[in-house]
């Protein structure tokens, strides 16, 4: 199959993206957070070529991407006041809501669950590709399961060339961290399932007279995770990746270079750029990715998965990166980067 990247402008372009969802094919899009790979999520086979393209265990279910709140009723049983409120502040915007399914969604998108989680892009393309397509898209991020997700339509090319259609480009995605997915399911208490860029302090502020918690997952590693998706290993870089955090990052990685680079290992190393400065004449510019001013988190979680996929293709054995505090969206950078690291996060 060839697989076009269409950046879309006109009626007809977007029409095209609609008529092959309406055909029960993927269509790859932009997202304020990272690219999804889209099907019909009220037809249970187009959702099934999602899994294949991907590589993904069935039972990791699919957030319904929808246009308006309109279109969230209709997914789902009802709309508990709390979970009216959080999409009245955050909607459009990068926050799933985990809510009961209405009957008519299919068991494929919701991994079997009773609840299915929904989610309004703020991205001008994709609200009027999922408009013109008439139905909530149903997407994962749209890399091959495992690997970090992608940001610009060149990545998702590098994972679904051969596979899907269409790719509709919109350039590198704002945000470049997944939405937080919050359970709203339970009266009283909001969960969050996964950290994004609406933070858990936003949620907080926004509902005083609500428990706010974090999933078992978040806290403790040992736990049974209830977003299914967040047991997987996700986010890997092709070679091991070890993460610094503290108050001397620079050092910690000056003294680990050294000691890898004498036992013969290639190293690339992922900071700050006051961390780089320190590290200059010990690892090459080529095997450097800088991650703008230290402390800046959304410029860290804006370039990540880039940074991850970098040295993809480069002659290096090992990956290093500078991790960050865990308030705001520093919650989300850590959450990911100590996936991708299988949990090596070293304090320093
Ligand atoms: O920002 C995003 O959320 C991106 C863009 C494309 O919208 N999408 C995304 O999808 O990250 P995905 O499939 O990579 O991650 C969805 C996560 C998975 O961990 C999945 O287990 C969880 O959401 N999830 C989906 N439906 C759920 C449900 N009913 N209950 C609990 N967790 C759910
Ligand atoms: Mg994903």
């Amino acid at each position: 199959m060839n697989t076009e990247i269409l950046r879309p402008t006109s009626p007809a372009d977007f029409e095209r993206a609609a008529q092959l969802i309406r055909s029960g094919e993927l269509v790859a899009f932009p997202t304020e957070t990272v690219y999804g790979l889209g099907a019909n999520g009220l037809d249970a086979a187009s959702c099934r070529h999602i899994y294949e393209a991907k590589g993904r265990p069935s039972d990791n279910p699919l957030i319904l991407h929808i246009a308006d709140l309109a279109m969230a009723q209709e997914a789902v049983c009802a709309v508990p006041p709390t979970a009216a409120h959080l999409l009245t502040v955050f909607a459009p915007g990068p926050l799933t809501v985990i809510l009961p399914k209405a009957a008519h969604i299919p068991d494929i998108v919701t991994g079997g669950l009773s609840t299915v989680g929904v989610r309004c892009p703020d991205h001008d393309i994709a609200r009027r590709f999922i408009r013109t397509a008439g139905v909530p898209i149903a997407a994962p991020s749209a890399n091959t399961s495992g690997r970090p997700s992608p940001t610009t339509a060149a990545t998702v090319y590098a994972d679904m060339a051969g596979r899907i259609p269409l790719i509709l480009d919109g350039g590198s995605c704002r945000l470049g961290v997944e939405s937080t997915i919050v359970d709203c399911t339970e009266e009283g208490i909001v969960t969050i399932l996964r950290p994004g860029a609406v933070t858990r302090e936003m949620i907080a502020a926004e509902l005083p007279h609500i428990e706010v918690r974090m999933d078992a997952v978040l806290t403790a590693a040992d736990e049974a995770p209830r977003a299914p998706g967040m047991k997987y290993t996700h986010y890997a870089p092709r070679v091991p990746l070890t993460v610094y955090v503290g108050t001397d990052v620079a050092a910690a990685l000056r003294e680990e270079i050294l000691r890898r680079t004498a036992a013969g290992e290639r190293t690339a190393v992922i900071a700050s750029n006051e961390t780089l400065t320190v590290l200059c004449g010990i690892v090459s510019a080529a095997h450097t990715y800088n991650c703008g001013a230290r402390g800046n988190h959304s410029a860290l979680a804006s370039c990540l998965y880039d940074a991850l996929r970098r040295f993809d293709n480069m002659d290096v054995t090992s990956l290093l990166a500078e991790g960050t505090g865990e308030t705001g969206l520093g919650l989300a950078i850590m959450n990911r980067l100590r996936k991708a690291s299988g949990g090596d996060v070293r304090f320093v």
